[in-house]
């Protein structure tokens, strides 16, 4: 059973919409570890717009995220992504478990991707390390 979060940080909130592949799947395409016959499961996969490019551009594709896709069941994959998944998690156990998770469903390729504070520009957006070094934002604020 896929760990469902029970905080009272809006992580979802931290889930943006995207008109174009996300930087993780970019470098899957780009280092083609995507192709038409490898199966894709996207760990966490906020609104879903990287599965509907990949579906447009014929991958065979699936994604749960417990706010979003929660009927979906993990499955297995050739390649799993979790994209900015683990950054968003501020407790440690968990965040350890979310990524053995996605690691379990791994037949080929695990991406994993994560954002961390960078630059003073992050602080002026409102980009913060929170507990556990997890990320937290205003979008993502603890409420
Ligand atoms: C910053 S968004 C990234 C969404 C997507 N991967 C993307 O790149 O557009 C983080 C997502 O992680 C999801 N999430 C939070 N806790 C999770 C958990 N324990 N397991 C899987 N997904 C989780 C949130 O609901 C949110 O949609």
């Amino acid at each position: 059973m896929p760990h469902v979060p029970t905080t009272r940080i809006k992580r979802h909130k931290a889930a943006i919409k995207r008109s174009d592949y996300s930087r993780p799947v970019k470098c899957l395409w780009r280092d083609r570890f995507i192709t038409p016959d490898r199966t894709l499961f996207d760990y966490g996969c906020g609104h879903g717009d990287d599965l509907a490019g990949l579906r447009e551009d014929g991958v065979d594709c699936e994604g749960f995220d417990p706010v979003f896709r929660l009927d979906v069941t993990p499955q297995q994959a050739d390649i799993v992504n979790i994209g900015y998944v683990l950054n968003v998690i501020e407790d440690l156990d968990e965040r350890r478990r979310t990524l053995s998770k996605a690691w379990s469903l791994t037949e080929r390729v695990l991406c994993v991707a994560a954002r961390v504070v960078s630059s003073w520009a992050d602080q002026i957006k409102g980009v913060t390390k929170s507990k556990g070094s997890g990320l937290n934002s205003v979008r993502a604020g603890i409420c």
